[in-house]
């Protein structure tokens, strides 16, 4: 924790939990043993995160590619999910956390979609921290959705192709609710977005590890938000720019400066 400046922390950090599997594998256990270690991690990450303050933690829990994978690991992944939603509810309440969730949800089996609605009901005034799942989310598919909307309400006359811009898509893309990714760390030493936050990810800083998510921690989260506080962000600008006045560290205040 000495590592990391909390007047400077990412406003958004969001993670790509890889590695379950080989963590498994590497032991002699089913795939499913390492997702539910893999749970122990992600307590382990939320609380790390609302502790130091981060406003929006998004985790990548379920890809609608993963769609594709044996039926027996979704069935435990689904059971896992639910078993999350009943066991962690104290922790969100009592820490003030407030979940969220992104992808298509509709295809989650109904005995998920009503718990997840149900915690993200109950805590939604909660304001400590975004947590956000991302379950059977694609971003190209999110994106997809926003453009099909925006041409319905094209279509239906409600707004002009002309003034479609990036905050008409911002405004259509739930994930950025809780606005920009700026750290996005991928565990499992894949370095690949694996079709994540595509549109918020724009300007993110990337932190790969090879550390497995069953390993990963209070301690990895602090080395990952260290990495990017060294990180210089230039936005497009020139090195250690100043944008028309003021030095930037997001894009909302890129945009405000310019
Ligand atoms: C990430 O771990 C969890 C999910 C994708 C649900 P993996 O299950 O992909 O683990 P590896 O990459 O096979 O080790
Ligand atoms: C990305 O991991 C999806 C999640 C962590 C939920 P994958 O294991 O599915 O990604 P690939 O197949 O290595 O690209
Ligand atoms: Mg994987």
């Amino acid at each position: 924790m000495g590592l990391v400046d909390v007047s400077r922390l990412p406003q958004h950090v969001a993670i790509i939990m890889d590695g379950n599997g080989r963590w498994a594998q590497a032991r002699g256990k089913p795939r499913t043993a390492g997702h539910e270690r893999g749970a122990d991690a992600v307590r382990a990450t939320m609380r790390a995160a609302r502790r130091l303050g981060v406003p929006a933690l998004t985790l990548y829990a379920f890809s609608e590619q993963n769609w594709e994978r044996p039926q027996v690991e979704i069935n435990a992944l689904v059971d896992l999910l639910c078993e999350c939603l009943i066991s962690e509810r104290d922790e969100l309440v009592d820490n003030e956390i407030r979940l969220a969730a992104i992808g298509r949800l509709h295809k989650l089996p109904t005995r998920a979609q009503s718990k997840l609605d149900a915690l993200m009901r109950e805590t939604e005034s909660l304001d400590g921290m975004t947590l956000t799942l991302a379950l059977s989310y694609g971003g190209r598919e999110e994106i997809v959705d926003a453009a099909r909307e925006l041409a319905r309400r094209t279509r239906d006359g409600a707004i002009d192709p002309e003034d479609i811009d990036e905050r008409s898509m911002d405004a259509l893309l739930p994930s950025m609710n809780v606005g920009p990714v700026d750290l996005l760390v991928r565990t499992g030493g894949e370095q690949r977005i694996s079709n994540f936050l595509l549109w918020g990810s724009a300007y993110a800083e990337f932190v790969f590890t090879d550390e497995l998510w069953p390993d990963f921690g209070a301690n990895s989260l602090y080395s990952a938000i260290a990495a990017y506080q060294a990180r210089e962000r230039r936005f497009g600008l020139v090195p250690g720019a100043e944008a028309h006045g003021g030095a930037v560290s997001s894009r909302d205040e890129l945009e405000r400066a310019i």
